[in-house]
C-alpha cells in the first residue's frame, strides 16, 4: 500500500527560550529534525511532508530537499497541522504516518512495524501506545473492557483516575488516507481553540471502527523535546545507541561517555577511541587506528592503523600508517600520504606530504607539496602569505630541510637538496645542493 508521511514541526518551541526554531537545535551535530526525516524515510518511499509554521523560512532552508513543505498558519493544534498536508497528498496515498520534528529517537523499525500493522487490517487509525512510569505531560490512552482503545485524554482533560493511567500517546499514528482527510475536518474546536489530532481516536471509535495499536517497548524512542533538559537527554541516549552500533561492531572505546561519533561517521574494526574523541561530520577512519585522547576528527578520511593523539583534524585525508601529535592540527585540504609521521605542534593547510615524510616538531605548511622522505627539521615554516597573495612551497624527495628554516614562497627546495638551520629560503635551491644562510645561497653539491 502507498504509505506516505506528515511531520509536525510547526511549533515555536517556547520553552526553549531560543531565537533558534526547536527543530532546529542541534543533536550530535545534526538539527533535531534531521533524525525524524531519516527514520521517516526509511520506511516511505515518498519524501516526507513537514508542515512548518514557526521559523518556517529558516527550517526549510536548513532542511533542504530531505522534506517538502506546507506552511501552517496560525498554528491551531496538532489536527489542524495534519490537515496542511492534505493539498499535497490527497489521492497520492493510501496511508498515512503522522510523527514529529521533535521526537528525535524513534527509530525506523517502530515506525516500519506501525505501518505494517495499519496495512494489516482495515481501520483508519493505527498507533503507537507506551506505558512509562513518568507521563512527561502526555495524553491518556483510555480502553474499553474489551482491551481495545477507545479514546484518548489530553492531560489538561484528565480526570485524577485518568491521570493515573500510565499507558501514554506518543502522537504518532498511521491513518487511512480515505478517511483521514476528510475526518480532520470534522474534529471539533477544542475549548483550548485547537484542533486536536487525538480527536479522531474517538471520533473512529463512535463511527464503529476497531483501533489497532503497538506498544513501544523503549519509552526512550518516544522522548518528545521541549526543554534545552530533553534536548541534553536525547543528546546523551543518541550517543549512547551510536557508540553501542560501534563497540558491537569492533570498535573499543575506553570511555564511551566521553566519546562522540556524529551519525554519518564510520569507523573500522580494532580501532580504539580514548576520552574525549569528537568524531564529526563527514567521516571515515578505517582498523586498528588508535584515536584521542582529546580529538576532534571533521569531514575528515583516515585510513588504516593511524594514531592521531590529541589533535585537531579538518577537511583533511590521512593514509594508512601515519603517526601524529599530540597537538597537531591538519587545516582544509591537508593530505598526509602513507606512513606520515607528524610530531607535537605541527600545523598542515592545503598540503600534501607524501609517504613517509616526517615533520617532527613545531612547524607550519601551507599551500606546500612535500616529496616522499623529505625531512622537515623543527620551526620550518612557509611563508606562504605575503600579506596579498598565497604562494606555493615545493619540496623535493628526501630533501632535509634545517630546523628554523624559513620557506619564502613561491619557492621550489630540489630533491635530495638540504637548508642549514636559520636559513631564510627566497630563491629556489638545485636538487642535491646544501643551501645556508639569511638569504640562503648554495654552498656545495651533494653525493646522490
Ligand atoms: C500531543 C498530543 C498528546 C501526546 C503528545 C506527545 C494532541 C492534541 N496531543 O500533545 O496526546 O501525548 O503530543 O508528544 O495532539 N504542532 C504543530 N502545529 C500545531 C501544534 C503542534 O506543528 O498547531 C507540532 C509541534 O511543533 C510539536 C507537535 O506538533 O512538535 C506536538 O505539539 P504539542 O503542542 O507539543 O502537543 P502536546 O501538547 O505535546
Ligand atoms: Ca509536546
Amino acid at each position: 500500500m502507498k504509505l506516505s508521511a506528515v511531520i509536525l514541526a510547526a511549533g515555536q518551541g517556547t520553552r526553549m527560550k531560543s531565537s533558534l526554531p526547536k527543530v532546529l537545535h542541534p543533536l550530535l551535530g545534526k538539527p533535531m529534525a534531521w533524525y525524524a526525516l531519516q527514520a521517516t524515510r526509511q520506511v516511505i518511499q515518498s519524501t516526507p511532508v513537514m508542515i512548518v509554521g514557526y521559523g518556517a523560512e529558516q527550517v526549510q532552508q536548513v532542511m533542504g530537499s530531505q522534506a517538502e513543505y506546507a506552511l501552517q498558519e496560525p498554528q491551531l493544534g496538532t489536527g489542524h497541522a495534519v490537515l496542511q498536508a492534505e493539498p499535497v497528498l490527497r489521492g497520492s496515498c493510501e496511508l498515512v504516518l503522522v510523527t514529529y520534528a521533535d521526537m528525535p529517537l524513534l527509530t525506523a523499525e517502530t515506525l516500519s512495524r506501525l505501518a505494517d500493522l495499519a496495512e494489516s487490517h482495515d481501520g483508519p487509525v493505527t498507533m503507537l501506545t507506551v506505558t512509562a512510569p513518568d507521563a512527561r505531560g502526555f495524553g491518556r490512552i483510555l480502553r474499553d473492557k474489551s482491551g481495545t482503545v477507545s479514546a484518548i485524554i489530553e492531560e489538561a482533560q484528565a480526570t485524577p483516575e485518568q491521570l493515573d493511567i500510565h499507558e501514554l500517546n506518543p502522537g504518532v499514528y498511521c491513518f487511512r488516507a480515505g478517511w483521514l482527510w476528510d475526518a480532520l475536518k470534522r474534529i471539533p474546536l477544542s475549548p483550548k481553540g485547537e484542533y486536536y489530532l487525538t480527536d479522531l481516536v474517538g471520533m473512529a471509535v463512535v463511527e464503529g471502527h476497531a483501533i489497532r495499536s503497538i506498544d513501544v517497548a523503549d519509552p526512550d524512542e518516544v522522548i518528545g523535546i521541549n526543554t534545552r533538559l530533553h534536548l541534553a537527554q536525547a543528546g546523551a541516549l543518541l550517543q549512547q545507541r551510536i557508540n553501542r552500533q560501534w563497540m558491537l561492531a569492533g570498535v573499543s572505546m575506553v570511555d564511551p561517555s566521553s566519546t562522540y561519533i556524529e551519525p554519518e561517521v564510520t569507523l573500522g574494526a580494532d580501532t580504539t577511541l580514548w576520552p574525549g574523541t569528537y568524531l564529526r561530520g563527514d567521516t571515515h577512519i578505517g582498523s586498528g587506528c588508535v584515536i584521542g585522547p582529546n580529538t576532534i576528527v571533521q569531514d575528515t578520511r583516515v585510513g588504516d592503523h593511524c594514531t592521531l593523539l590529541a589533535s585537531v583534524l579538518e577537511g583533511a585525508l590521512v593514509e594508512d600508517h601515519v603517526d601524529m601529535g599530540p597537538y597537531c592540527h591538519l587545516r582544509q585540504g591537508a593530505h598526509l600520504a602513507h606512513g606520515v609521521h607528524m610530531g607535537n605542534f605541527g600545523e598542515v593547510k592545503n598540503s600534501t606530504l607524501g609517504p613517509g615524510a616526517k615533520m617532527g616538531h613545531f612547524s607550519y605548511l601551507g599551500d606546500a607539496t612535500v616529496g616522499a622522505e623529505a625531512n622537515i627539521g623543527a620551526g620550518t615554516i612557509t611563508c606562504n602569505f605575503d600579506g596579498t597573495q598565497k604562494h606555493e612551497t615545493v619540496i623535493g624527495e628526501g630533501a632535509f630541510i634545517g630546523s628554523d628554516t624559513m620557506l619564502v614562497a613561491p619557492v621550489k627546495v630540489g630533491e635530495g637538496a638540504r637548508t642549514g638551520a636559520g636559513a631564510v629560503v627566497t630563491r629556489d635551491i638545485p636538487p642535491h645542493t646544501l643551501a645556508v644562510g639569511v638569504p640562503a645561497r648554495v654552498i656545495r653539491e651533494l653525493k646522490k
